[in-house]
């Protein structure tokens, strides 16, 4: 049986799509894949640990385990990105070029590659952002979006190869935690909340940005892979959103679960990252072709989070 592979398993996507695909394909029928070892061993199971800038490991992988799909979601983030450019360039674009290359080569049914709002730039115009605009990043991780996006679409037309793409928003989830983004105090401060009844934030009060709840991301994801070919009209990367809020807008929703919540603002180099980007999104084009559609609002994503992470640090 064809088999589908996840590349970058054990990060904040991954590790919540995983357990998702395999629940609609089987266990077996997922292969995880990461670079480093799980913990603890076995949990992944099938795993194989994989550089996915290593050509012919990923080679062997998809020929060893006669893959037909793949999901390809390693990737480095913006904060980091700005840290280390040429790492950045190198995970990013090159993993996807590989990637893309052997689905040709090995006539892979599908791949999935995740875009995000980082593909937009200072001169987009920021509020209800349109699927087709101006793209003009000035982040590194933005330059790999677009170029991944382009690259995306290039091997559709030229090769027929069906590769489909989101640009997500900043993803908000319990289970594993973002590194390395700008979007990542909206998980952040759910933690702090809770932990220790405040929190820093690195963004202005005022900073609004498109977010969404992991369990709306991992569903669109799927039902995006789902979707029939012919319904869909975008080969560089959909608009994706369900919700945008400021980070005061946030701290309020948080402090009628913890009242006593305190939040403080101490905008760092992510600042800047924040402010290039959209505070919102049109994402109708997705909603028109392939029937996308966000259940999580900001108060229900809120609830929820509070509620699991209070199971998850064990407490009342
Ligand atoms: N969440 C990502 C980041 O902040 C955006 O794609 O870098």
């Amino acid at each position: 049986m064809a088999k589908t592979l996840v590349i970058g398993a054990f990060g904040q996507i991954g590790s919540e799509l995983v357990p998702a695909l395999r629940s609609k394909y089987g266990r077996e029928g997922v292969i995880a894949s990461d670079i480093r070892e799980p913990h603890p061993p076995g949990e992944m199971e099938p795993y194989e640990i994989c550089d996915a800038t290593d050509k012919e490991g990923m080679e062997r992988l998809i020929r060893r385990h006669d893959v037909d799909t793949v999901y390809h979601l390693a990737s480095l983030l913006s904060a980091s990105g700005e840290k280390n450019p040429d790492n950045a360039w190198r995970l990013n674009v090159k993993s996807l070029k590989i990637v893309l290359d052997l689905a040709v080569k090995h006539k892979l049914k599908r791949v999935f590659w995740p875009s995000s709002i980082a593909a937009f730039g200072p001169t987009t115009p920021r509020v209800g952002t349109p699927q087709h605009t101006v793209l003009k990043p000035t982040t590194m991780y933005g330059v790999t979006k677009v170029t991944g996006e382009l690259l995306c679409q290039y091997y559709h037309l030229k090769y027929g190869l069906d590769v489909r793409s989101v640009r997500y928003p900043g993803l908000i989830s319990h289970k594993a935690l973002p590194g390395g983004g700008t979007t990542d105090y909206a998980v952040g401060i759910f933690y702090d909340a809770l932990q220790k009844g405040s929190y820093s934030c690195y963004l202005r009060p005022d900073t609004r940005l498109p977010m969404m709840y992991m369990d709306d991301a991992i569903r669109g994801t799927i039902e995006l892979m789902d979707a029939p070919a012919e319904r869909l009209s975008v080969r560089t990367s959909y608009n994706l959103t369900a919700i945008s809020f400021s980070a005061a807008e946030l701290a309020a929703e948080v402090k009628k679960h913890v009242p006593s919540f305190k939040i403080s603002y101490k905008p760092d180099e992510r600042q800047k990252i924040a402010d290039s980007w959209p505070q919102s999104i049109d994402d109708s084009q997705a909603r028109k072709d392939w029937g996308w559609k966000h259940t999580y609002g900001v108060p229900e994503m809120t609830a929820v989070m509070i509620k699991e992470l209070k199971k998850k640090l064990g407490m009342r």
